[in-house]
């Protein structure tokens, strides 16, 4: 049993905190959003992850686990503090890394001299060797965290891979053996390379997926399929099936700004990493790419009413952070639209949101598929129809059985496939 005092109580603070308790570790966990520490410390969770509130519940009774607010607590009398603080998009596109500092000056003060500092929020490269530099004798390492939102508490528990950057080994075995109950596979290496393998993990998945939508465009136009041609790609294990799907854009709190901020380090060095900026761009021409869809079947779209089913970055979360359904609903909202979002796992957010798929369908002249929910895909497709102005819908997942969806009636479309 551990000491461990974790910094921020988001999806990797609240994750760490829950699972290290149900490790058999002793943690305590800070935020500075009293509401949130308020929920947490009666067993309330926002987050929609799966096992997660139920670690929570576990953790607050059988002791392992407190929430508090203010970092004091979980900065002196631990063995190990994880630092989970926001690491957002900065005006000139590097990282912001101002709450990391501002846990960094408190830890200056208020840590043991034999506790260990670690790393999570994703870095840029060489700030855990800096802030090693300032922390005067403690010793700092690096862990980024490679969860994914809807599974963080699965990645968390059976991670594919453990990172520690350290330049000390002895920290690093620490750390490592704070994992022990998982037994995932690790990796021990520099603290600026193990940011590298964080930054670049996120990025070649968003240049993979970049890669796929730009070739959807390309099958639309030369008689392709998508479905197809990616098939076919994955039956190759050294490309694989995974992150082949088409969409409306990359979205969610960490891709956007993970490329972002590993664009602005090679600028900061004069490397040309062009293939980046090819991947960012790509990504934000996607929405418009969604819109034109809609325009091709619909002509302008001023007045019309549009039902769109799914506004979370993607399925199996309720998170709206850099959502591309909402970069669509944006561009349709300037056109004058008029929007009803429904999403299984949303009930308030920037667009009129409805409580059923009937309900954004009712009068509708088209609908949209932008988050790629199953349930989407085994909808009552004549009883929608008749509910609708026109019967359109527009699929940017290629989630929809077409057969079903044309036979009642509608005109589909989806990306990179014959119209
Ligand atoms: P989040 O916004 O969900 O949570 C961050 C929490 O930190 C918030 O509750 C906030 O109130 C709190 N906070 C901010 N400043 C603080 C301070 N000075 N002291 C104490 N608490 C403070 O963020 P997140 O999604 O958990 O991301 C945290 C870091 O982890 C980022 O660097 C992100 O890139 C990285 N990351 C996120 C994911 C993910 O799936 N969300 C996965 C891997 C890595
Ligand atoms: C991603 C990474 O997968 C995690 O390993 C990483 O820890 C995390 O970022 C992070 O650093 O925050 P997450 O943001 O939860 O996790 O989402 P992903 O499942 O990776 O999806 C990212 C985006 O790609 C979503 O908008 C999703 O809809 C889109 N996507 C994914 C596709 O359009 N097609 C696909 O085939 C797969």
């Amino acid at each position: 049993m551990r000491r461990i005092g974790v910094i921020g109580a988001g999806y990797v603070g609240l994750t760490t905190a829950a699972c290290f308790a149900h490790l058999g570790h002793r943690v305590v966990c800070a935020d500075v959003d009293r509401r949130r520490v308020a929920r947490l410390c009666r067993a309330e969770v926002d987050l929609h992850e799966p096992g997660l509130a139920r670690l929570v519940a576990e953790g607050l009774r059988e002791g392992r686990l407190r929430f508090v607010v203010g970092n004091r607590e979980a900065l002196s009398d631990v063995d190990f503090v994880f630092v989970c603080v926001p690491t957002p998009t900065g005006e000139d596109g590097s990282a912001d890394l101002s709450a990391v500092r501002a846990v960094l000056r408190e830890a200056r003060e208020l840590m043991a001299p034999d506790a260990v500092l670690v790393i999570k929020s994703t870095v840029p490269a060489g700030t855990t060797d800096r802030a090693a530099a300032e922390m005067e004798g403690h010793q700092v390492v690096s862990n980024p965290e490679f969860l994914r939102e809807g599974h963080a508490v699965q990645d968390f528990l059976q991670p594919q891979r453990v990172v520690v950057g350290a330049s000390v080994e002895s920290a690093a075995l620490r750390v490592l053996d704070l994992y022990s109950g998982t037994g995932a596979p690790v990796m021990v290496t520099t603290p600026t390379s193990a940011e590298l393998v964080k930054y670049a993990s996120n990025c070649f998945l968003a240049m993979k997926l970049s890669y796929v939508n730009a070739l959807a465009e390309l099958c639309e136009q030369i008689g392709a399929d998508i479905g197809d041609v990616t098939e076919g790609m994955s039956l190759d294990d050294r490309i694989g099936a995974s992150f082949l799907t088409p969409g409306p854009g990359w979205g969610g709190s960490c891709f956007p700004k993970d490329t972002k901020a590993l664009l602005s380090t090679a600028e900061s060095v004069d490397v040309d990493f062009s293939l980046l900026r090819a991947t960012i761009d790509t990504n934000e021409h996607q929405p418009q790419r969604v819109v034109e869809k809609v325009r091709e079947l619909l002509g302008p779209v001023e007045g019309r009413r549009i039902g769109l089913l799914g506004l979370a970055f993607k399925a199996g979360t309720n998170d709206l952070r850099d959502s591309p359904a909402l970069a669509v609903a944006e561009l349709l909202a300037e056109q004058g639209a008029r929007l009803a979002g429904y999403d299984p796992c949303v009930d308030h957010g920037p667009v009129p949101v409805v409580s059923s798929v009937e309900e954004a369908a009712t009068g509708a002249s088209a609908l949209l598929v932008l988050t790629e929910w199953p349930e989407f895909a085994e909808l009552d497709w004549p009883d929608l129809a008749s509910r609708m102005a026109r019967p359109v819908i527009v699929d940017t997942r290629n989630l929809l059985p077409r057969d079903k969806v044309t036979e009642a009636g509608f005109t589909l479309l989806s990306l990179g496939t014959p119209a």
